[in-house]
């Protein structure tokens, strides 16, 4: 998919979208995932388009300082997303980049791409593009706002950043981190969080989940049950819209 054979017309031909937002290391794309598996649905990490775009960019040599919003949607038109079973692999010139996104010096650039309105629209095309196609998962920061603000399901994640640490840090190391690591850890999550607070935003009909106390396994189970009343909602018939218990006769409430 390139900026410019995108087809961007709204609608999703009945197709479902669940949008999963929230900070960074909240654990978004991991439930994302298990969530899209559990539904038979595909899993979309918007992150991933940013980041294989900012990988793009690095491996041209340019200076970050010289990257216009020109030259980012040049490197733009080097990404695609190849279907895999569940899921999308984000490529760069047609090969995956799947380790190479989540190196630091990408995650130091990323931000600043993001912030560039035509990155965004580009992002969000490819993004409404997949949902056209299938029945998708889609994780980021503005899921529920300006890409799909008539999901099916919105959810926005959030979690204590130590704990968010914590985890990011377990997942990277493959050890329980020392508290140190897990402070110096939190301290980036933090700068994070304020780099990309523009974007970050919960819908107003997004269900708020804090999973600082839940397992994994509980975060998508809810989620899941949450897919499924999403999508057997339906108006009231007039019996379901009724008391189970006839209201008192003076018509009092307590
Ligand atoms: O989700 P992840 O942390 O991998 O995203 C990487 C970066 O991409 C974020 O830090 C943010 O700058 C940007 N992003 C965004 N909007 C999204 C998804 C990601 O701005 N929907």
């Amino acid at each position: 998919m390139s900026p410019d054979n995108v087809d961007d017309t709204p609608g999703r031909g009945g197709h479902v979208a669940v949008a999963i937002d929230g900070p960074a290391a909240s654990g978004k794309s991991s439930t994302a995932q298990w969530v899209a598996a559990e539904l038979g649905f595909r899993h979309v990490d918007s992150g991933a388009l940013y980041r294989a775009t900012t990988a793009a960019a690095l491996r041209s040599g340019v200076p970050p300082a010289e990257w216009t919003a020109a030259f980012l949607l040049t490197q733009a038109a080097r990404v695609s997303l190849a279907p895999n079973e569940t899921s999308f692999t984000p490529q760069v010139d047609g090969e995956s980049v799947t380790e190479e996104i989540r190196r630091p010096d990408v995650t130091r650039g990323v931000p600043h791409v993001a912030q560039v309105p035509a990155v965004r629209t580009w992002v969000n095309a490819q993004v409404r593009a997949v949902a056209r196609s299938h029945d998708v998962v889609c994780d980021g920061r503005d899921m529920g706002t300006a890409v799909f603000p008539d999901a099916d399901l919105k959810v926005f994640l959030v979690a204590d950043p130590w704990e968010r640490a914590r985890r990011r840090l377990i997942q990277r190391l493959s050890r329980s981190p020392t508290e140190e690591e897990i402070a110096e850890e939190t301290d980036r999550l933090v700068q994070r969080d304020a780099a990309d607070v523009t974007q970050t935003v919960q819908a107003k009909d997004a269900v708020l989940i804090d999973t600082t106390y839940l397992t994994q396994a509980e975060q998508v189970e809810r989620i899941v049950a949450l897919v499924r009343a999403a999508r057997l909602r339906r108006p009231l018939t007039p019996w379901e819209g009724l008391p189970l218990v006839p209201p008192p006769a003076d018509g009092s409430i307590d």
